[in-house]
């Protein structure tokens, strides 16, 4: 039997086990909910790193999956306050996380901030790639620093968070990346902006197939518009994306973590490779 098939047998012998959510709960003592119901493993702290959780979405998502019972790294580029107030409210909740200053574009920067969660949490289940800036203009007036930056935190940035979390993700895990509903719309302005997320898709397909036989589950979640800095417009853009979405409003990133805690609970294992749209219905 080749390693490859052996691996695969192995796989399908586990696919009845508990799936990831085993342990999540162990780290705070509150009752089970749907998402989080696999049994505790006693002495197997779950573990996630989130890259951008010191502010909108991976903020929301670091203390969505500490309250899932997660210990929690957050990372953040400049805001080293704001990262550790992350920190504070889940110490707060009664969960554990530490904070660690990371520049995704920078491939040393990320296997130190993996180093660190290792040191501290002694490895990782779920990696959120989800740092990212988004800089629009007409093709005609995007600087070069603009695009080279978006490329450089985005593209670059995404790809060594996810290689980082190709090598070390514990079997089982989770490993999400953060697109953008832009990237179906074909929007004026949006265009280099949307190349980079919809670059996240194909991360995201091709290494759940690499990932093959370790029930660990790649997947692409496409938020759309979502009340954070960085989708910062006059209030009249604002009520027109609104009107966009069925609930006649915007995505709250609260809304958004909601989603990826639902991939990383046990009953999202079966969605894998694929581009989520937590978009509320935008259109
Ligand atoms: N908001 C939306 O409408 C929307 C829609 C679709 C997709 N998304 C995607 O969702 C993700 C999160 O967006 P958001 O709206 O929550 O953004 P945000 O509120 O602007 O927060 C961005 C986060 O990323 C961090 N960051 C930026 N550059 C970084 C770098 N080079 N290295 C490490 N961290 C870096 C920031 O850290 P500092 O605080 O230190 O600067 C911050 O924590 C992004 O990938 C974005 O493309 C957002």
């Amino acid at each position: 039997m080749t390693d490859t098939s052996r691996r695969a047998l192995l796989a399908l012998a586990a696919a009845g086990a508990p799936a990831l959510a085993a342990g999540a709960a162990s780290a705070q003592s509150r009752p089970s909910t749907r998402l989080d119901a696999a049994p505790p493993r006693a002495g197997a702290p779950r573990v996630a790193l989130v890259t951008g959780s010191s502010r909108g979405i991976g903020a929301a998502t670091a203390r969505r999956l500490a309250r899932d019972g997660y210990f929690v790294t957050v990372n953040y580029l400049t805001n080293a306050e704001l990262a550790a107030g992350v920190v504070r409210s889940i110490e707060a909740a009664g969960g554990r996380a530490i904070s660690r200053q990371a520049d995704v574009a920078d491939p040393s920067a990320v296997r130190s901030l993996f180093d660190a969660n290792e040191q501290a949490f002694g490895g990782v289940d779920v990696v959120v790639s989800n740092a990212g800036i988004m800089n629009v203009a007409p093709m005609a007036q995007m600087t070069d620093q603009g695009f080279d930056r978006m490329i450089a935190t985005n593209l670059k940035g995404s790809f060594n968070v996810l290689r980082e979390a190709a090598r070390r993700t514990r079997d089982g895990g989770r490993i999400i990346a953060l697109a953008s509903t832009s990237m179906t719309q074909k929007r004026a302005t949006h265009g280099p902006y949307a190349a980079t997320k919809a670059a996240q898709e194909m991360f995201a397909g091709s290494l759940a197939k690499e990932l093959a036989g370790r029930r660990i589950s790649v997947n692409a979640i496409a938020p759309g518009p979502t009340n954070t800095d960085l989708f910062r417009v006059p209030p009249q853009v604002r009520r027109m994306a609104a009107e966009q979405i069925p609930y006649g409003r915007i995505g709250e990133p609260e809304d958004v973590a909601n989603v990826i805690a639902a991939l990383c609970s046990g009953d999202g294992e079966w969605i894998n490779g694929q581009l989520v749209f937590a978009n509320g219905g935008f259109f």
